[in-house]
């Protein structure tokens, strides 16, 4: 869990810059899902690259509490899961910790909707129970689903109570890959066809892998917003490989193309179209990024990218392109304050509602190094070009906003030094060694 007031501070040095071939950690959306899948399987699933960080380590031990055997999460090994079949999680004796992990509590709540006669109570850290759950247990509440919590079920912790569920058609108010999966995973065990109607398409890591672990989907509708279940189908155990998560390599292609002098290869990175929204923005800014080796491994499209520093331009991008990029909002916001001119980020509300609240955190923090940036309700304006100078910096307990601290501090006039820096471990554990690594 990510600590709050006594993290540990980093000293970061300004200068140099950044070389030579990185592999970042597995995605995490897709190490979540494959745990929850296996887990409700018939049989063993095998996991290749799970993402061995914080928040996955959540989502397995909440599922081991409810009785399925999962071996440890450790770099570089194959995690085994033992499934228990659709409806054989048991009702645990405590509380499911769900840690700083948004998609485990909101991925959990629909697998557990609809475990007739069975009790879940649901909790997380400080960031957490601040993160706004109405948002599944309404459209959840529709299939007959009883999910409660503070303000009027909106905070954690959160109980549910099992109940026999009904197919319905559900419309999600957001663009959201957890409601949108929390709804498949409930309308498994449901009595009829459940359809979600998503207002624009989310990341769809969730109906690639049910159908790969046999589950009845069809995917239609406009751009693929429209997706149906049928429940009766059992999931069978499958040998699932994880590629690098984009959203980690994301700090690696911004830190080479802003830093003077570097080259970066990163390897082996899921390029699942509904992921890709901050390449088509480095490209618009100008940026050199080649794909390499593209193939496609276990359902996803993979590939290598190899990222070199040059002149960027700054860019301007809406609601139009957000859920395809929006954990990467915070590097882009660094990658602004660096080239002549002005940015603007738009239809980025969703952004107040994730670990921090990211617009007014990156906003805070880059202002703390002289960045001149304006604040809106949805969005930033973020005039770059000017030099930034280092200084003393939070990662405020977020994972991606230690992270592209990092970056900026690398870019900075003067060295800084990052407290809480300790939150990247939420998704990449490996993540400053790694920059040490780089450096050359
Ligand atoms: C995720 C979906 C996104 C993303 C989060 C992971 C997922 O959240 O921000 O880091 O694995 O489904 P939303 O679905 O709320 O946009």
């Amino acid at each position: 869990m990510v600590s709050g007031s006594n993290g540990s501070p980093r000293d970061l040095k300004a200068g140099g810059s950044l070389c030579g071939r990185v592999r970042v950690p597995g995605d995490k959306s897709i190490s979540h899902r494959a745990l929850l899948f296996g887990a409700i399987a018939e049989g063993t699933t095998t996991i290749d690259g799970l993402l061995p960080a914080e928040d996955p380590i959540s989502t397995a031990a909440c599922l081991r509490l409810m009785g399925t055997s999962i071996s440890p999460i450790k770099s570089d090994q194959i995690v085994t899961v033992e499934g228990v079949g659709l409806d054989g999680l048991r009702e645990p004796a405590g509380i499911l910790d769900c840690g700083n992990s948004g998609t485990t509590m909101r991925l959990m709540l629909g697998l557990l909707a609809g475990r007739v006669g069975r009790h879940f109570v649901l909790s997380g850290d400080a960031s957490l129970q601040k993160r706004p759950m109405n948002r599944v247990g309404h459209p959840l509440s529709l299939l007959g689903a009883d999910v409660r919590g503070r303000d009027h079920g909106n905070l954690a912790p959160l109980a549910v109570q099992g109940q026999k569920l009904r197919g319905a058609v559900v419309g999600t108010p957001v663009a959201s890959a957890q409601v949108k999966s929390a709804i498949l995973l409930a309308a498994l065990t449901a009595d009829g066809p459940t359809s979600v109607i998503e207002p624009a398409r989310s990341r769809d890591h969730s109906e690639r892998m049910l159908k790969a672990f046999g589950a009845d989907l069809e995917v239609g509708g406009e751009m693929g917003r429209h997706i149906m279940v049928r429940p009766g189908a059992s999931l069978t155990g499958q040998h699932v490989i994880v590629p690098g998560d984009i959203s980690s390599a994301a700090f690696w292609l911004v830190a080479g193309a802003l830093v003077p002098g570097s080259k970066i290869t990163v390897e082996n990175v899921g390029l699942n179209p509904t992921r890709t929204g901050v390449l088509e923005v480095l490209e618009q800014m100008g940026a050199s990024i080649e794909v390499l080796n593209r193939r496609d491994v276990a359902g996803e499209p993979v590939g290598d990218l190899r990222v070199s520093h040059g002149p960027l331009r700054p860019f301007d991008f809406g609601e139009e392109l957000m859920p395809r990029l929006v954990d990467e909002v915070p590097i882009l916001s660094v990658a602004a304050c660096f080239c002549d001119g002005e940015s603007r980020i738009r239809g980025a509300a969703e952004l107040r509602v994730k670990e921090t609240d990211r617009l007014a955190v990156m906003a805070r923090q880059l202002k703390l190094m002289g960045a001149d940036i304006d604040e809106h309700s949805d969005g930033l304006t973020i005039r770059g070009g000017q030099s930034l100078r280092g200084t003393e910096l939070d990662s405020e307990t977020d994972h991606r906003v230690a992270m592209s601290l990092a970056i900026a501090g690398l870019m900075a006039e003067g060295d800084s030094r990052i407290t809480r820096s300790e939150a990247a471990a939420v998704s990449y554990p490996t993540f400053w060694d790694d920059l040490d690594r780089l450096r050359c």
